[in-house]
């Protein structure tokens, strides 16, 4: 079933990346997506960043639409829909890259006060593609760093992750592919939760396009704890 949903605002928050806030707030658990569907464009999986906002990169003919949005025009959305992410432990590590930090983001701010500490490691290409946000609020600690060493530390989340992994009860994960597989490695498949992405059309488990393995992304994760990937990312 779609709600009708009007951009409130949308503002321009890195390179090539927008954020969308609209009329209407969704019920929804940190690691959970919607289906966006614009008519004669399709429709497009978007991770909630907040209960009325997702935040989006422009990678194709969807999100280039999405973009050319302005204040008051409409879009169709349904869900929540997936598994999102499981509190566990008191001291969380968010490890994010690029634009995986939507669910990382809508995490510290739901459960900030569910953790003795949160610590946000974030890393992206560069400075201008870093989605800064105001995540400061709600976590105790970030990091930032940057492949090419233009903002923060040179070098990947994971290299800080690895340093610092035995700080951590749990790790929470969302980005590129790579990255997740060198979260999981780090980690050996213990004490983390992974947001994986799949190309979505049904979105609940009908179509099967976004198979993984045994399992399907948008009814059995998006989000999987660390042992169900072994063998699959
Ligand atoms: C559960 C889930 C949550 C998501 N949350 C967000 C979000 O919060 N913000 C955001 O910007 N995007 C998010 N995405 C990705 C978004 O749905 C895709 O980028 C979407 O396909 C864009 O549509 P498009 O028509 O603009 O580009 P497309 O033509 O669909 O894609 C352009 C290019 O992007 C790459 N690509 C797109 N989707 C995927 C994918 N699933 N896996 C690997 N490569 C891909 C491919 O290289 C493709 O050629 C999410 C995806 C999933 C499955
Ligand atoms: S998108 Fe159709 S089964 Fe997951």
């Amino acid at each position: 079933m779609y709600s009708v949903v009007e951009v409130r605002e949308t503002w321009e928050v890195a390179r090539e990346i927008r954020a969308f806030r609209f009329h209407k707030g969704f019920d929804f658990k940190a690691g959970q997506f919607v289906m966006v569907w614009l008519p004669r464009i399709g429709e497009k999986p978007f991770s909630l960043a907040w209960k009325d906002m997702i935040i989006v990169k422009k990678v194709g003919p969807f999100t280039s639409r999405l973009f050319e949005l302005k204040e008051g025009d409409r879009l169709w959305i349904r869900g929540p829909y997936g598994r999102g992410f499981e509190p566990v432990g008191k001291r969380a590590a968010l490890v994010g890259g690029g634009i995986g930090i939507p669910p990382l983001y809508a995490f510290a701010r739901a459960y900030k006060n569910r953790f003795d500490e949160i610590t946000m490691i974030y890393g992206a290409r560069s400075k201008e593609d870093l989605v800064p946000l105001d995540v400061r609020n709600y976590v105790n600690e970030v990091v930032i760093t940057t492949d090419d060493g233009s903002a923060g530390r040179k070098g990947f989340p994971t290299d800080v992750l690895a340093e610092r992994k035995k700080n951590f009860g749990q790790v929470y994960a969302c980005g590129p592919e790579p990255m997740l597989k060198a979260v999981l490695q780090v980690m050996n498949y213990q004490n983390v939760q992974i947001s994986a992405e799949r190309y979505m059309k049904c979105g609940i488990g009908v179509c099967g396009s976004c198979n993984l393995g045994k399992y399907l992304v948008c009814r059995d994760g998006p989000v999987f704890d660390g042992f169900q990937l072994r063998g699959l990312l």
